[in-house]
């Protein structure tokens, strides 16, 4: 082990070259493929972001008419598939049934599995964008037992999840405008964000030759826990309880400085980000514009509270831990109708077209090797086995 350094949770080892997502955390800067993320959330939609996340540049307005009418084309589940959302308990948390779902997609689509086939990839590439959004409704849908509609093709990819997830067979759904770009943009700003847990994952499944299909399920695994995706469900799993409890922002801030029982405040802080996450900033404007519709928000109260005195206080100054995109995202998604089970799942529709970039360039990286990290070993020395 002479020549191996020694660094948990990855502190400080690059472990690929990248051009696809810029991130300055001291500054709060983030950027892909050099655009910054304010001026994309400004003028892009989360399916021109996806083109220029996958392809490397802005589409023109036929590359990004193609790539939509691409997508449309295959939002169809294979019916079989389907019956596959029966094999799980009505009350399953819908990020696993996700990640089944999607490494099943290898089962059904073997047609587009080779990871070294431009036309192959290309395809898994547009299935997945055209049917995770897909899968994901219809998690939502079989956990209350409602009918699973088909995708209608006239609407675009924002839209046709939407009226998966809320959509009844017995009337017309009617898009919400406000909530369709309020949606759109949540999913522009988590579309990628470099090395971050379940990206790395898609990297290190994808780095022993998996299809894209495994290498994103096993990110949408990791995105699964709290500390990572799961953050936005357990940021409004902690403001309920505020509530519920009568408990004030400053006993809780109390609670959380002193570590009680490991009580974090859920939504901040960021393994990169030792400034206010750029995110942050662009969604507690779209927090505020979406919850003012629906008139007092305790909820709301509560989070931005605990916020201001977060930011002033020395805890958190010292420790440089500001708001990240999951604090206020929550609050959002369930303004929109979305169970808290849900948010997760958003997330993961949001990062996926980061997912697949990512894959993709390190299919393509000739540096490219297996990721297989050493370790310094800590357990017994050589000893022998036990003789009767
Ligand atoms: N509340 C209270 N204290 C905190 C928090 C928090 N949210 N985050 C970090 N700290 C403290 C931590 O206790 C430690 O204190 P000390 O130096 O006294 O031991 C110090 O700050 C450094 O924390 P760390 O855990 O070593 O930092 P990390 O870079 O390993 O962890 C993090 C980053 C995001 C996991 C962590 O800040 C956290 O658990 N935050 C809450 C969960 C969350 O909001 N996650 C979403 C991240 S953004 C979206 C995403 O990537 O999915």
């Amino acid at each position: 082990t002479g020549n191996v350094t020694y660094d948990p949770g990855f502190m400080n080892t690059a472990a690929t070259k990248s051009a696809i997502t810029y991130i300055d955390g001291d500054a709060g800067i983030l950027r892909y493929r050099g655009y910054p993320i304010e001026q994309l959330a400004a003028n892009s939609t989360f399916l021109e972001t996806s083109y220029l996340l996958i392809y490397g540049e802005l589409p023109s307005a036929t590359e990004l008419e193609d790539f939509d009418q691409k997508i449309r084309r295959h939002t169809l589940l294979h019916e079989e598939l389907k019956g596959f959302f029966d094999g799980f308990p009505r009350d399953a948390h819908p990020m696993p049934v996700l990640s089944s779902a999607v490494s099943a997609l290898s089962t059904w689509y073997q047609d587009s599995l080779d990871p070294f086939d431009p036309e192959q990839v290309e395809l898994s590439t547009i299935r997945l964008l055209a049917k995770m959004p897909v899968i994901a409704a219809y998690a939502h849908k079989k956990s209350l037992g409602q009918a699973l509609l088909y995708p209608d093709n006239s609407m675009n990819l924002v839209e046709n999840f939407l009226r998966l997830a809320f959509g009844m067979p017995t009337e017309p759904y009617e898009l919400d405008p406000d909530m369709v770009k309020a949606l759109d943009l949540l999913l522009i700003l988590h579309a990628d964000h470099e090395q971050n847990a379940s990206t790395s994952t898609v990297r290190l499944v994808g780095s022993t030759d998996a299809n894209l299909f495994a290498s994103v399920s096993a990110g949408i695994n990791a995105l699964f826990g709290p500390a990572h995706g799961g953050a936005n469900e357990a940021v409004l799993k902690m403001l309920r309880s505020i509530q519920a409890d009568g408990v004030s922002p400053d006993a809780f801030m109390e609670k959380v400085k002193n570590k009680e029982d490991g009580v974090r405040l859920m939504g901040f802080g960021h393994r990169v980000y030792k400034n206010y996450d750029p995110r942050a900033k662009i969604i507690k404007q779209t927090a505020h514009d979406i919850l003012a519709k629906q008139g007092a928000n305790e909820l709301l109260d509560i989070a931005m509270s605990l916020e201001e005195k977060a930011l002033s206080d020395e805890y958190f100054i010292q420790r440089k831990l500001y708001p990240n995109v999951d604090f206020y995202t929550g609050l959002i998604y369930k303004a929109m109708g979305f169970p808290e089970k849900m948010f997760t799942v958003l997330f993961a529709i949001g990062r996926l077209p980061g997912w697949i970039a990512q894959w993709r360039e390190m299919m393509l990286d000739p540096e490219r090797k297996i990721g297989r990290p050493r370790q310094l070993y800590t357990g017994h020395a050589s000893r022998d086995y036990p003789q009767a």
